[in-house]
C-alpha cells in the first residue's frame, strides 16, 4: 500500500478535567452540543450520529490527552500499524471498556508528539438516539472528520515529520504571524479533503512554547452561519471568556471565533472553510492568520505575563517528539 492519505479522519478528542460542571455548561449551553452523562467520572459530547466525539474523563491535567483517528478500512489500519511498529514504537491494544467509552468497537494507541496519545480505530458506534442540542443546523464531519487541532511545539519539523510518516499528511500552506511581539510560523497539514486536520505552530528560531496545554485550540465546523453567531452570543452571555472574536482566516477562508474552554485551551467554532482540490492545490505562505477580525477579547496583562512565564519555563522542559517516527524532520519548502 503506497499512501493512506484521504483514508484518515479526526474522529474524537479525549479531554481530562476536574471541571465537569463548567464543561457541561460550556458544551451544552454555550457551544450547543449534545451531552451524555455516563458516570461520575466520564461525560461525552455528541454532535452527529457518532456516540462520542468528545470524551471528558475526570483527572487533574486540564488538557486534551488523546486524539482518536478514524481510518476507512483494515488495509489502512494495518499499513499505519506496520509503519509505527516498524519504527520500533510500541502500539497498545486498548481494553474493551475504554473502547466503549469512546464509542468505538476496537482501538489501539501509540505515542504522539507533545504528549498527545494517538488512537486508531475503524468503526465508530452510531445510532444512540436523536440529538438534543442548541445547534440546529448540525456540524460538518463525514469525510472531513470532526475538525482540526492546533499544536504549539518547539520542534515543528519533527511534528510535521511524524504526521508525514504515520498518515502521509500533506502540507496545505504556511502562515507567518506575530502574536504579542513574537513571530510564529504555522504549518497546516491535511490528511483528507479538510484544509487542515493538524496545525503546527512554533516560535521562529526559538525553542520556546508559550502554551501550557498539549493543543492550543481545537476546531469544529457548523453547517449554518446562524449557529456560529448564536453560539458566540451564548458564550458571552454565560460568562465564558472569548479569546478571539469573529474573523476570517487567510488560508482556508473559514469564518470563526475562539472561546476559552474551562480547561484553558481554546475552542474554535468555524463556518465554510474551503475544501482542498488535490488537482490544483499549491502550498503558499500567508501573512497573518486573518483577512479581518479575530480581535483579541478580554485578554489581561496577567494572562500575557502567564504566557510569558510558560514560554520561559518551556525552554528548560524536554518535549517528546517521538523521534523514531519523525524521520529527519521536514524542512520548509
Ligand atoms: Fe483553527
Amino acid at each position: 500500500m503506497s499512501s493512506v492519505f484521504g483514508n484518515v479522519h479526526l474522529g474524537y478528542v479525549v479531554i481530562e478535567t476536574e471541571k465537569f460542571g463548567d464543561w457541561r455548561r460550556f458544551g451544552r449551553e454555550a457551544i450547543g452540543l449534545h451531552v451524555d452523562e455516563l458516570r461520575s467520572d466520564a461525560m461525552r459530547f455528541r454532535l452527529d450520529d457518532n456516540e462520542c466525539r468528545f470524551l471528558l474523563k475526570r483527572g487533574p491535567v486540564e488538557d486534551v490527552t488523546a486524539l482518536g483517528w478514524h481510518v476507512d478500512d483494515h488495509n489502512t489500519f494495518d499499513e499505519i500499524m506496520r509503519r509505527v511498529t516498524g519504527h520500533g514504537v510500541p502500539v497498545a491494544e486498548v481494553a474493551a471498556e475504554e473502547a466503549a467509552l469512546r464509542g468505538v468497537e476496537r482501538l489501539v494507541r501509540f505515542p504522539g508528539p507533545n504528549g498527545l496519545v494517538q488512537e486508531l480505530y475503524t468503526r465508530a458506534r452510531t445510532g444512540c438516539g436523536p440529538l438534543q442540542m442548541a445547534n440546529h443546523g448540525g456540524f460538518v464531519t463525514g469525510d472531513s472528520g470532526l475538525g482540526h487541532v492546533a499544536i504549539t511545539t518547539k520542534k515543528p519539523h519533527q511534528v510535521h515529520g511524524y504526521y508525514d510518516t504515520v498518515f502521509d499528511a500533506r502540507l496545505s500552506d504556511y502562515i507567518d504571524e506575530t502574536i504579542g511581539g513574537v513571530k510564529f510560523k504555522i504549518r497546516f497539514l491535511r490528511v483528507n479533503e479538510r484544509h487542515h486536520s493538524v496545525a503546527i505552530a512554533a516560535v521562529n528560531r526559538l525553542p520556546i512554547n508559550p502554551v501550557r496545554t498539549r493543543i492550543q485550540h481545537l476546531n469544529i465546523q457548523v453547517n449554518d452561519l446562524d449557529d456560529m453567531t448564536t453560539s458566540y452570543q451564548r458564550i458571552k452571555e454565560l460568562g465564558f471568556d472569548m479569546a478571539l472574536g469573529v474573523g476570517q482566516h487567510t488560508n482556508d477562508r473559514e469564518l470563526s471565533y475562539y472561546a476559552i474552554t474551562p480547561s484553558g485551551f481554546e475552542w474554535e467554532v468555524g463556518w465554510n472553510p474551503l475544501i482542498v482540490d488535490e488537482a490544483t492545490w499549491e502550498p503558499t505562505t500567508h501573512q497573518g492568520i486573518s483577512i479581518w477580525g479575530h480581535t483579541p477579547e478580554g485578554q489581561t496583562i496577567i494572562d500575557k505575563l502567564a504566557q510569558f512565564k510558560t514560554g520561559i519555563r518551556s525552554l528548560f522542559q524536554a518535549e517528546d517528539s517521538v523521534a523514531a517516527l519523525a524521520g529527519s524532520g521536514i524542512a520548509d519548502g
